[in-house]
This record gives C-alpha cells, sequence and structure tokens, in this order.
C-alpha cells in the first residue's frame, strides 16, 4: 500500500480506435461511506459493487481495527457487521490509511467523537496533505490530537468522552471537512451545523440519511446550505448498490474523445449533479456524448455514457463548476491539448492538495509533452492543437490521477507518452490498464517486448 517498492513506468502509445461497452469500479466516495456507516451501525449491511482498491481497503481495515467486520463473500459482495454507534473499540496498532484522504479525514471525524485513543499513518502523499483543515474543527468538538507535523500525519487522536456539538462553516470547499464535522457530530448529543457556502458532493448526507440519521438540509437567505444533524441516532443497517465512479469513467471517456475513430460506452455510472462538471464541460466543448438508459438506484440518478471521438473547442470552466469536477482537472487538461484554441480552468486552489499539488503536476507533464500551458496560482490555461505532441516522461508524485490523466494522452499524442510510476493507479482503478488494453490502447509496461 505504501508504493516504496519499485516504480511502474509504464508507456502509451497511439493505435487503433478505442471501442466497447465497459464497466468501470464503483464508486470511491460512496465505498468508503458505505464501509463506514456500516462500522456505525448495529446489524449487517450488505454491499454490491464495492470499489475494491487500495484507499477503500484501507478503510475496510480501518474500520475491522475498531471492532466492526468488513468480510468479502465469494460471490464478490461485501458486508460489514456493524460495533454500533458510540462502541468502537481502541485499536491495538496505528491504522495505516495508505494513500487515502477520504479515509483519513472521514474517520478522524468518526473517531473524534469516540473515547479511544488512534494513531494515524499514510504514505507519503498523504503524510504531505493537510489535516488542520479537519483538525481544527474537530479540536473544538473536544478532540485531543499530537500531531508533530504542522497537523500532518503521523497523528494520534484521542477522541472526547463528552464532545461538545458544533455549529462549522466550511471554510474551504471541500465534502471531506464537511463530511468529518457531520461524523463527529453523529456521537455528540445535541445539533451539529454544518454551514457549506459553496455546494460539495452530498453522499454523507445522502447516505446518513439512509442509514436513519437524523438530518435536514436547507438553502439559507445567503444561498449557502445548512446541513443539521441531531446527535447519538441508533443508525440501521442497508444494502447498499455502489454505482459506476465517474472520476474513473472520466479516463475512458476523454480517451474515446481524443483517440480519431473511437465509440465507446461507459455502462452504470453516477450520474449525481455534484459529480457531472466533466460531462458539462466536455459538453459545452462540442464533445459527442449522450447519456442513454437513465434510471434510479439507491436515491442515486445513473446512466451509460456512450462517446464518440469528437472535434473539441477551447472554453473557459468557471471557478462555481469546480466542486462538481473536482477530481477531473488532470483528464480534462489532456482532452483541452486536443481542443482548437484554449481552455482556461478557474478557481483551482483545492487541487494544490491533492494526491500531488495537481496543478504544478499537470502542468510539468504538459509541458514534459511539449503542450503549451500556463500556470497560475490557481489557474490553468492549455493551449490545444499543438503538433509533434508527447514523447515525455511524467512525474506522478504518488498520485493515481496524473498517472491515468497522462497515459491516456499517449493514446492519441504524436509520441509515446511515459508515466514514471502508474503503482498508484491502484488506490482507486485497479482495472485502469486492462481496460484501456480491452478497448483497444497500446500499453506498454517497461521491460515489456514491444
Ligand atoms: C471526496 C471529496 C473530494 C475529492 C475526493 C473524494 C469525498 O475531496 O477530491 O477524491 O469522498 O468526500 P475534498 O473534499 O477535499 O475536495
Amino acid at each position: 500500500m505504501s508504493h516504496n517498492s519499485s516504480p511502474q513506468i509504464v508507456t502509451t502509445t497511439k493505435g487503433e480506435a478505442l471501442t466497447g461497452t465497459i464497466r468501470v469500479p464503483g464508486d470511491k466516495s460512496i465505498s468508503h461511506r458505505s464501509l463506514m456507516f456500516g462500522a456505525l451501525a448495529v446489524g449487517q449491511t450488505k454491499i454490491e459493487g464495492l470499489l475494491e482498491s487500495e484507499d477503500v481497503l484501507a478503510t475496510a481495515n480501518a474500520m475491522n481495527a475498531v471492532g466492526a467486520s468488513c468480510h468479502k463473500h465469494e460471490d464478490g459482495h461485501w458486508t460489514v457487521d456493524g460495533v454500533g454507534l458510540g462502541s468502537l473499540l481502541e485499536p491495538e496498532h496505528p491504522i495505516d490509511f495508505g494513500n487515502a484522504g477520504t479515509g483519513a479525514r472521514l474517520c478522524m471525524g468518526i473517531f473524534a467523537s469516540h473515547p479511544i485513543a488512534v494513531t494515524m499513518v499514510g504514505d507519503a502523499s498523504l503524510s504531505r496533505r493537510p489535516m488542520g483543515r479537519v483538525l481544527d474543527p474537530l479540536r473544538e468538538m473536544g478532540t485531543q490530537v499530537i500531531a508533530r507535523r504542522g497537523d500532518r500525519l503521523p497523528a494520534s487522536i484521542r477522541g472526547s468522552e463528552t464532545p461538545l456539538p458544533l455549529t462549522y462553516r466550511v471554510p474551504m470547499a471541500s465534502a471531506q471537512v464537511k463530511s468529518a464535522v457531520l461524523l463527529a457530530g453523529l456521537n455528540t448529543p445535541g445539533t451539529t451545523t454544518v454551514i457549506e457556502p459553496v455546494a460539495t458532493r452530498d453522499h454523507t448526507e445522502k447516505m446518513l440519511l439512509g442509514f436513519g440519521a437524523e438530518l435536514s438540509v436547507e438553502v439559507n437567505a445567503a444561498g449557502e446550505r445548512v446541513i443539521t444533524l441531531q446527535g447519538q441516532p441508533q443508525l440501521k443497517p442497508q444494502s447498499v448498490t455502489v454505482p459506476g465512479d465517474p472520476s474513473s469513467a472520466a479516463f475512458p471517456i476523454v480517451a474515446a474523445l481524443i483517440v480519431p475513430g473511437s465509440n465507446v460506452v461507459v455502462e452504470g455510472i453516477l450520474l449525481n449533479e455534484q459529480r457531472i462538471g466533466l460531462i458539462t464541460t466536455l459538453l459545452e466543448m462540442g464533445a459527442d456524448i449522450t447519456i442513454e438508459n437513465e434510471r434510479e438506484s439507491g436515491g442515486e440518478k445513473i446512466g451509460d455514457i456512450h462517446v464518440r471521438h469528437s472535434n473539441l473547442k477551447g472554453v473557459t470552466v468557471p471557478a462555481e463548476r469546480a466542486p462538481s469536477m473536482i477530481d477531473e482537472y488532470p483528464v480534462l487538461a489532456i482532452a483541452a491539448a486536443f481542443a482548437q484554441g484554449d481552455t482556461t480552468m478557474l478557481g483551482l486552489e483545492e487541487l494544490r492538495v491533492k494526491e500531488s499539488d495537481r496543478l504544478a503536476a499537470v502542468a510539468r507533464g504538459l509541458e514534459a509533452n511539449n503542450i503549451p500551458c500556463i500556470e497560475g496560482k490557481d489557474t490553468l490555461t492549455v493551449t490545444g492543437g499543438a503538433t509533434g505532441i508527447g514523447g515525455g516522461t511524467v512525474e506522478t508524485h504518488l498520485d493515481h490521477r496524473i498517472a491515468m490523466s497522462f497515459l491516456v494522452l499517449g493514446l492519441a499524442a504524436d509520441k509515446p507518452v511515459t508515466v514514471d510510476d502508474a503503482s498508484p493507479i491502484a488506490t482507486s482503478f485497479p482495472s485502469f490498464l486492462p481496460l484501456l488494453k480491452e478497448l483497444g490502447g497500446t500499453v506498454r509496461f517497461q521491460g515489456e517486448n514491444a
């Protein structure tokens, strides 16, 4: 899980059109939350379609370490025998969250209102990421924290026996911060309120309601989302079917758009409004994308996304759209390299604190492949249509989405594109490279015969 072993150098090369009907793994956000909420319920939660990636498996281990029992069955479904809200056990050893920001931050929220001491560690990428954004409100609720590296992992937290409810206005557009405070509020007597000036993905709210929490969401006169949670409910186990992850689907979608002649369907994708900013943007760029077979599953809209190769044009992506496509900017930058004219992306400050500084990592990767771009403090402009692109080796900085984005670039660039380490792809999309090959992509591991 730590990716300390030898790096996996992978190259993709321009080749045939991509064709086929595929499925991508289950949504990462929903997978993490299914395991966590299942662990906090009394009884057995059943999960179909769980994303079995390193990040999510780290969450399963974390829940097992505090007394729940997450278990995979022969037919592929998972069950979680919940330990019940308020009854988490103190783990015997430090918990390793690997590369997973969502796992670590949401679990901090859960542990914060349980009287247990937990030491949390992560890989080099996670150990660089800011945790103060979550630890600060949790301290206000009474959690004790020892984090000697300036509120970064490794950190030890001791949850409060008598946690205090909080009203908290989230200072940055972050579903993880919102969720951590709400999850701490679950085992806190009284009312916890989170005010969200900018709406972010709402899986925590929707799923907590499904598990039986008392929660309401209103929009106040200033247009802010106000989420009110009554503490100490008895959570009831659920049957969860995890839809396909739109953030993973983004890679084959952009690949199909930029490889001439391609025609690809990605089935069963979550179409939650807070997650489909990339589709909106690609449509504005002139992409031939249709949503087929739209249906509802577990309170969410899902559908099949049909994509054909398209002539794209550059657009300006407004800052307000950032929360609904926050994980998709790296691959949008690849689409932008094939569009006529400039694509300018605004409001990207949160990209600086992802698995890598994604704004810098994308800009360096584009430059290494002769794609003109301008990196601003919180903006990126990519000039499309350059010739002779590709041929570079991209530093992925333990960031799965940087690796996948540039491997998509190689499928359509004039020269092959290499990533210095594809192993972090296993954190979110372990079947990515086999799927690219299945669609007709040319993928080569270092040491493999050409
Ligand atoms: C996530 C929220 C987002 C996103 C991450 C998953 C979640 O992070 O980037 O991949 O499941 O809540 P932020 O909340 O920090 O923006």
